[in-house]
């Protein structure tokens, strides 16, 4: 049995609980973090805050590969992801493990030729994009330097068992488990790249294995992009039941958004879902080989069934 320490910060978020899963079914010891301790089962639960030093020290400790799957609040990411992810490498550095961070595509911008790759110029102007910009920068500046070996694994946005905060969560598979309207912004007709969490966690272990990884950037495969009405169908099509949805335009998110600071947010990112929002992750398989990705209708099922599960 490995006795080796691998570490996932962020353990009881969506990235983090499937990175959990899928170290553990391969046989890791896997510490996982978070400050509330949540976590699948199998882990070694450490309750830490990784925005402070202490904290991010303690988590990585022992460790020889780090993945950093922790994140501020949405609507906290100017003022804390930067310095949070500072004390992540401090603290994957302090315990000479190997860094991976769940990084995602906010980088590129509005005005981003589609599809993205990892040489596609990172022009965001928003501060949730400025911030990815510094976050990423600073890391493999880390790697640069040889404070500690990084490699940075972006995606679109996911979905998949455990995915509740991300657009393709609660918002598409509790409402539509729930009967309600599911609210789908932009545009339903725009192909969209949406990485399943169980692939994007089997991605990222291997950017954690591999040290042709290391000091780069990788766009982590998904199946074809896809357009939200048909993403909207395969979840009736599983549910046996029609979905009702509502498209929620950039003029109604901003109206909204004087209400909410959430929803405020989100007006920085709906150009994702206006046009074509698409990822290419060749560089992906060109270097590691074939990456067999689950094709969406059996990847809306099994995130169906964690829903329904949820639901009781
Ligand atoms: N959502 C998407 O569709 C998507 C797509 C691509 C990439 N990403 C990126 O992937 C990363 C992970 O995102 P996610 O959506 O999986 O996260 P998430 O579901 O929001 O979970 C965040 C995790 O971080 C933990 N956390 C927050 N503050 C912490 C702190 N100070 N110390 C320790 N743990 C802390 C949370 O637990 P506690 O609150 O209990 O501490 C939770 O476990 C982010 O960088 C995100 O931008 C997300």
């Amino acid at each position: 049995m490995d006795r080796e320490l691998h570490v996932v910060l962020g353990a009881s978020g969506g990235t983090g609980g499937a990175l959990v899963r899928e170290l553990i079914s391969r046989g890791h010891r896997v510490r996982a973090v978070s400050r509330g301790g949540g976590a699948p089962e199998g882990a070694e639960v450490m309750k830490a805050d990784v925005s402070t030093p202490e904290g991010a020290g303690a988590a990585s400790a022992g460790a020889v590969v780090v993945y950093h799957a922790a994140q501020p609040a949405y609507t906290k990411w100017a003022e804390e992801f930067l310095p949070m992810t500072e004390n992540v490498i401090r603290g994957a550095a302090a315990a000479g493990a190997k860094l991976v961070f769940a990084d995602n595509l906010y980088m590129y911008g509005p005005q981003a030729t589609q599809p993205m790759t990892e040489e596609t110029p990172q022009k965001a102007g928003g501060k949730k994009g400025k911030t990815r910009i510094l976050m990423a920068g600073r890391l493999l500046d880390a790697h640069r330097s040889g404070r500690v070996r990084v490699a940075v694994g972006r995606s679109s946005d996911y979905y998949g068992p455990g995915g509740t905060g991300t657009i393709a969560g609660e918002t598409v598979f509790g409402a539509a488990l729930a009967g309600k309207t599911v609210r789908w912004p932009g545009s339903l007709d725009a192909p969209h790249t949406f990485n399943f969490l169980p692939d994007m966690a089997r991605a990222l272990v291997t950017l954690g294995e591999r040290a042709e990884a290391d000091g780069e950037v990788w766009h982590l495969p998904a199946a074809e992009p896809i357009t939200g009405r048909r993403f909207l169908d395969l979840v009736s099509e599983v549910t046996g039941r029609p979905v009702r949805a509502s498209v929620t335009s950039r003029t109604a998110l901003r109206a909204i958004g004087l209400f909410s600071p959430f929803i405020r947010e989100l007006t920085e990112t709906v150009y994702q879902f206006e046009g074509p929002f698409v990822s290419d992750a060749s560089k992906f398989e060109r270097t590691f080989g074939p990456f067999e990705q689950t094709p969406h209708p059996e990847a809306v099922a099994r995130t169906v069934t964690w829903f329904r599960g949820r639901r009781g």
